[in-house]
C-alpha cells in the first residue's frame, strides 16, 4: 500500500484508472475474506472523524462499522454541535482536528468547504457527499458492476434523471474505468460543464464514450446498467414540486428498462422515492441490485480507508 497513503479522497478524478482498480480489488478481497470470518485489523489504533452537515443512513453506518471492523474507531461529529456550526473557520477546525485524528470523512453542502478542509488538514480527507460529488458512492457502484458483470471495460452505464452529485461522480468514475456512459436529463438539469468536460477528457484518452442527452430512450438503449437517483437532493426540498413535473418522463419504469440490454441491472444509490424517479416494480424487481450497492459502500470504504490511512 504505497502511493495512495496520505492522499485525500475528494473526487475519483484525482486518481488514475489503475489506482481506482487497486482500491476495487482490495475491496473485493476484503469482502470475500470477511464473509469467511477473517478479520482485517489494518487500522488498529487509528481514529476517523465523521463530520455530518446533512442526514445519512448508509454513509454514517457503513463508515463507522468499517472503522470498527478494521480495528480502529470512528467519531460521529454533527456539524451543528461542532464550533464550525457557530462560525469557527474551516481552516482552524482542520488544523485542530488534525492533531487528534488520522482521517476525516465529511458530508456537507459546499464542495469548496471540503477542499478548504483538505488544504489545511494534514490528514486524509474523504468526501462523504457534497452538492457537487459523491465519490464513495461511485466506487461502491463500480464494485457492484464489477461483481455483477465481471468487468467494467466496455460496459454501458445509462443514468436517467437529475445531473446531480451522483451523476457527476458516475460520469467521472465510469470514464476513468473505460466504461461508456450516457446521461439523460431534462434541459436545465444537465451535469455541470466542468464535470462533463473532465469526463469527456478521460474518455477521449481511453477510447470510451460519454453522451449527455435529453432523449432518455437513446441513453438507455442497449445499456448494461440503468441508474437513477432522486429528483430533489438534500437541500433542494423547496424545489420538489417543480422538479417532479420537469422529471416525470425520466422515471425508471418497466417500459424504460425494456429498452436496456437483456439482463441489465438496475441501480440506485438510495434513499429512493418510489413513484417518482423509480417505480416500486423496478426497484423491487429481479434486475435491481440496490442493496448489494448499499452493502458495497462498507467494503469499498474499508479499502479506501486502508489505502489512505
Ligand atoms: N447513498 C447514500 O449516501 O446514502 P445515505 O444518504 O443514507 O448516506
Ligand atoms: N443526490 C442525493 C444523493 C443522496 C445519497 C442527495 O444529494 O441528496
Amino acid at each position: 500500500m504505497g502511493e495512495l497513503r496520505g492522499r485525500d479522497f475528494l473526487t475519483v478524478n484525482d486518481f488514475t484508472g489503475g489506482e481506482l482498480l487497486e482500491i476495487l480489488e482490495l475491496a473485493l478481497k476484503l469482502k470475500k475474506e470477511s464473509k469467511k470470518g477473517l478479520e482485517h485489523h489494518l487500522l488498529r489504533g487509528k481514529t476517523l472523524g465523521m463530520i455530518f452537515q446533512k442526514a445519512s443512513t448508509r454513509t454514517r453506518v457503513s463508515f463507522e462499522v468499517a472503522m470498527w471492523q478494521l480495528g480502529g474507531y470512528a467519531l460521529f461529529l454533527s456539524a451543528q454541535d461542532l464550533q464550525i456550526g457557530r462560525g469557527e473557520p474551516v481552516k482552524d477546525t482542520a488544523r485542530a482536528l488534525s492533531r487528534y485524528l488520522d482521517g476525516i470523512m465529511i458530508r456537507t453542502f459546499d464542495h469548496g468547504e471540503v477542499e478548504e478542509l483538505a488544504a489545511f488538514a494534514d490528514i486524509p480527507i474523504i468526501n462523504g457527499l457534497t452538492d457537487l460529488l459523491h465519490p464513495c458512492q461511485a466506487m461502491a457502484d463500480m464494485m457492484t458492476i464489477l461483481e455483477k458483470k465481471g468487468r467494467l471495460k466496455g460496459i454501458k452505464l445509462a443514468y436517467t434523471g437529475d445531473g446531480n452529485n451522483v451523476a457527476h461522480s458516475l460520469l467521472l468514475a465510469a470514464s476513468k474505468l473505460v466504461m461508456d456512459v450516457a446521461v439523460a436529463t431534462p434541459k436545465d438539469y444537465e451535469p455541470k460543464t466542468e464535470i462533463l468536460s473532465a469526463a469527456i477528457f478521460n474518455a477521449s484518452h481511453n477510447g470510451s464514450e460519454v453522451i449527455v442527452t435529453t432523449d432518455v430512450k437513446r441513453a438507455v438503449a442497449g445499456a448494461d446498467v440503468v441508474y437513477t437517483d432522486v429528483w430533489a437532493s438534500m437541500g433542494q426540498e423547496a424545489e420538489h414540486k417543480s422538479r417532479v413535473s420537469a422529471f416525470k418522463s425520466y422515471q425508471l419504469n418497466s417500459e424504460l428498462l425494456a429498452a436496456a440490454a437483456p439482463g441489465a441491472i438496475v441501480m440506485h444509490c438510495l434513499p429512493a422515492h418510489r413513484g417518482e424517479e423509480i417505480t416500486e416494480e423496478v426497484i423491487e424487481g429481479p434486475q435491481s441490485v440496490v442493496f448489494d450497492q448499499a452493502e458495497n459502500r462498507m467494503h469499498v470504504q474499508k479499502a479506501i480507508l486502508a489505502k489512505l490511512l
